[in-house]
């Protein structure tokens, strides 16, 4: 018979719900995001991020059993986001899960965020197996992890400082495009040309497979600010250029506005820094696993520039890259689902004490 599991993500600013059949099969796919809640600010803020789950988690999942044509009788268990995260996100989805499994007496088990990312890939592509070297790039993370087995997965490197699409959104913001910078700035950067201003490719010391990204984003800003003194008119004139700090702190409004073909410039040379440092990188991990599949996953997977180019010097490399569609590549509750089917079908079950984990480690080194 089929197995219907219901998954429930909660961990940063979208609350979403999905109903999957037997592990694979999307039955619906809900998802509520915040963005506008969070546009003014440049940034997700925590607080009002865990008041609109609140409100929206029971009407999302309804919406996505009325879409699956069930009801929460029909479901066989539980997925909930567990961590990472933030905690006053994570909190309201696992509670939810928790009492709604409590209540119809079914399993539920908590998931780690990151996994779900790795098998939103899992998911739609059936010829995918383990082992992979998976590169998770979003708002909240970039992580490279070799992953062994269904459940194993090791660590080997991770952002120092900011995660790629912190960085994308950090910058977009200092250069007054708007939130989530990712989208943006890879549409400016389709009209610019990225060889023309060459910003640095940082590589921390120590670790062979970790990734920086806060140096770059200072470069942006020295560079801007340059780019006022040298181009006459680049920046509009009697504007005032926002502090260096502005780019990371609360919202500020824009100050100044960028001559269109020098901002596009920006945008390309920026965004091919940041796909540089992330294709070396997770190339180099590929080769040196001797694992001939990469999984690219988590919302910065959306992005063109880094889908082509790794996947065509991975090609060079015989080694095969998957990515989720777009949809699946931001936070969605499928992924959670698909990761948690496995182990609800194994009969494990999480006790009502689970506890939600802002800092939750997926894999160690
Ligand atoms: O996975 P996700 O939805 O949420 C987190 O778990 O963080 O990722 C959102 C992040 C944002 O930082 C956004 O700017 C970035 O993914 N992003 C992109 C693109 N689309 C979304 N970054 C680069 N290029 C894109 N096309
Ligand atoms: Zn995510």
């Amino acid at each position: 018979m089929a197995h219907l599991t219901l998954g429930i993500e909660t961990s940063c600013d979208e609350t979403a719900a999905a109903v999957l059949m037997d592990g694979r099969q999307i039955r619906s796919s809900v998802i509520a995001s915040q963005e506008a809640l969070h546009a003014p600010f440049g940034g997700i803020v925590p607080e009002l991020a865990s008041r609109r789950h609140v409100e929206a988690v029971w009407p999302v999942v309804r919406e996505a059993l009325t879409r699956a044509g069930a009801t929460l009788a029909d479901v066989d268990g539980i997925a909930a986001t567990a961590g990472p995260g933030l905690i006053g996100s994570l909190l309201v989805g696992l509670s939810f899960g928790k009492a709604v499994a409590y209540a119809i007496d079914i399993p539920l088990v908590g998931v780690n965020h990151l996994e779900g990312h790795l098998y939103a890939a899992l998911l739609e592509h059936e010829d995918l197996i383990f082992p992979f070297t998976g590169l998770i790039a979003s708002g909240g993370h970039t992580q490279l992890y070799l992953a062994e087995a269904q459940g194993q997965y090791r660590l080997l490197g991770r952002t120092r400082d900011d995660a790629a699409g912190e960085a994308f959104d950090k910058v977009a913001k200092f250069l007054g495009l708007g939130y989530p910078g990712g989208p943006l700035i890879e549409d400016r950067a389709r009209k610019g040309d990225p060889d023309t201003i060459r910003f640095p490719r940082p590589l921390p010391q120590g670790g062979a497979y970790d990734f920086s990204f806060s140096g770059l984003k200072t470069a942006v800003v020295n560079y801007v600010r340059g780019a006022r003194c040298e181009v006459r008119g680049a920046v509009g004139p009697g504007q005032a250029l926002p502090k260096a700090g502005a780019a990371s702190s609360a919202p500020t409004p824009t100050a100044f506005t960028l001559d269109p073909v020098l901002l596009a410039d920006i945008c390309a040379g920026f965004q091919e820094a940041v796909v540089d440092a992330l294709v070396r990188v997770t190339l180099a991990a590929a080769k040196a696993s001797a694992s001939s599949r990469i999984v690219v996953a988590g919302g910065v997977a959306c992005n063109g520039r880094l889908r082509s180019k790794l996947t065509q010097r991975a090609a060079d490399e015989r080694i095969e890259v998957y990515y989720p569609t777009p949809s699946l590549c931001t936070d969605n509750a499928a992924m959670i689902a698909a990761a948690g089917y496995p182990r609800l079908l194994r009969g494990e079950r999480a006790p009502l004490s689970l506890n939600a984990d802002a800092d939750l480690d997926l894999g160690l080194m």
